[in-house]
């Protein structure tokens, strides 16, 4: 007797306790856009339909040896054809925006020059479309696959007026029904992956001067693209970019490590967002590039830090980084441990924090009126179950840590308006070809059949309550 009274008395405090308690708020802002984002490349295919010129990638993804498994685009997830099925995808979902690319080459087959009206007929139906399902199209000018004919490619500084020309006259056809454009994705990849690593197209491994210079014409690409497409575009226009910044997560969030992060990210991305946002290259980089820095011309950076409506980020993985007094920077990254969790990509090593550290970085730095997520996700070894379905709890594990990191971003106050998931559905994975999945819809690529994996179950359902589940 005397147990089982004390238990009742056990449970009755415990109800007290809960009933005190404010339930965890998991909710979103209200009018949060949630999206998926896809890139043409990635997902389009018939790269000979049309009139559509050959890029920078077509050629890398033909050259034996460049990408896993000899796999290229050439047909990938065959949307240029079966748009309507993937839009019926994004409809299931419940999705209010789709983050898509134009190919430049579809448009201008030779960069410049004459434009290519079928191509041009393409977008307009896939964005009439969109909107007939009540989604609103976010669309990416460059997405990495660069006309081939434009000589010199992203060495010469050229593409990057030619880069513009081919923005402001999209802006000028698309923005009676497109109110949001990012100009250019990720300059880290196209810049250094490309040009100095040589892991991407056109798969060069140049000295730090001529990289610095490739850059150079990439920012310089996103500033006279954003002038262009403010010129052409109707009032009201919003404009950004879509940049993977590095990201630095202070090891520990006590205010000296807080401001290293910080520091760390202005330092870091000093030849990309940093120059974008204050539209300077500040001193740290132009002592560390030395003879090396960029050749810059009258007017590059006044066109460099033209404003912005918004700042869209790629978010993916972290740097730790502690407050280090002997270190000249002030600050010491860390580097990812043998035991440091990753997902299915050598690189994606997990750190939830940084939704959370990029989002408020980059408010702190430069207070943009608007923050956008236009990628996150995670590749994983997506296997079949018996029943044809991707059971991928690893993925919806990853999404529901990060997403948990953006909540708390907009709790505090951030000015984080949406987020698009990377991606829609399994595509062609740059280098890795087919072989690493990211969708949250499997797609077979010998019939081209899109099934919904678990985490498309997951993400429906969270949009559905607009709250974290
Ligand atoms: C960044 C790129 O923008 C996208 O094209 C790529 O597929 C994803 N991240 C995953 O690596």
């Amino acid at each position: 007797a005397a147990l089982a009274t004390g238990g009742t008395a056990l449970t009755a405090a415990r109800a007290a306790r809960a009933a005190a308690q404010t339930p965890l708020d998991q909710s979103f802002p209200k009018d949060f856009l949630w999206g998926t984002a896809t890139a043409a490349y990635q997902i389009e295919g018939a790269v000979n339909e049309d009139g559509r010129g050959q890029t920078n990638w077509d050629v890398f993804s033909h050259t034996p040896g460049k990408v896993a498994n000899g796999d290229t685009g050439d047909v990938a997830c065959d949307s240029y054809h079966r748009y309507k099925d993937d839009i019926a995808l994004m409809r299931n979902l419940g999705i209010k925006a789709y983050r898509m690319s134009l190919a430049w080459s579809r448009i201008f087959p030779e960069g410049r020059g004459k434009p290519n009206a079928k191509g041009l007929d393409y977008y307009n139906r896939v964005i009439d479309a969109l909107l007939e399902a009540g989604i609103q199209p976010n669309v990416t000018m460059f997405h990495w696959d660069l006309p081939q004919a434009l000589p010199g490619g992203w060495q010469n500084r050229d593409t990057a007026k030619a880069f513009a020309d081919y923005a402001g006259f999209m802006a000028g056809k698309l923005s009676d029904r497109v109110h949001r454009f990012m100009t250019v994705n990720e300059l880290r990849c196209f810049t250094d992956l490309g040009h100095m690593v040589g892991i991407h197209a056109p798969g060069l491994k140049l000295a730090p001067a001529q990289v610095n210079q490739v850059r150079h014409h990439g920012v310089l690409a996103h500033g006279l693209g954003v002038q262009a497409i403010r010129a052409n575009a109707k009032a009201g226009t919003e404009v950004g970019i879509a940049d993977n910044a590095n990201i630095y997560v202070p090891a520990i969030e006590t205010p000296e490590h807080i401001e290293a992060a910080k520091k760390a990210f202005r330092d870091d991305n000093a030849m990309f967002l940093t120059a974008v946002m204050e539209g300077r290259y500040i001193d740290s980089y132009l002592a560390s590039a030395g003879a090396n820095a960029p050749k810059v011309q009258a007017g590059d950076m006044a066109a460099i830090g033209s404003p912005l409506d918004f700042v869209a980020l790629n978010i993916y993985t972290p740097t730790f980084v502690k407050a280090d007094a002997s270190d000249p920077r002030g600050y010491t990254p860390l580097p990812h441990l043998p035991q440091s969790p990753r997902m299915a990509s050598p690189w994606l090593y997990v750190g939830p924090e940084a939704a959370y550290w990029g989002v408020r970085a980059v408010s702190e730095l430069w207070k943009p009126k608007a923050i956008y997520i236009s990628e996150n996700g995670t590749s994983a070894d997506d296997t079949l179950n018996k029943s044809g379905l991707v059971d991928d709890s690893d993925r919806i594990m990853y999404l529901r840590n990060y997403l948990g990191q953006f909540r708390r971003a907009a709790a505090e106050g951030y000015p984080l308006k949406g987020y698009f998931l990377w991606s829609l559905m399994d595509n062609f994975e740059w280098a890795d070809g087919y072989g690493k999945r990211f969708g949250i819809h499997h797609v077979d690529f010998a019939t081209q059949k899109r099934t919904p994996k678990l985490s498309a179950l997951w993400y429906k359902e969270l949009i559905r309550r607009n709250a974290l589940v």
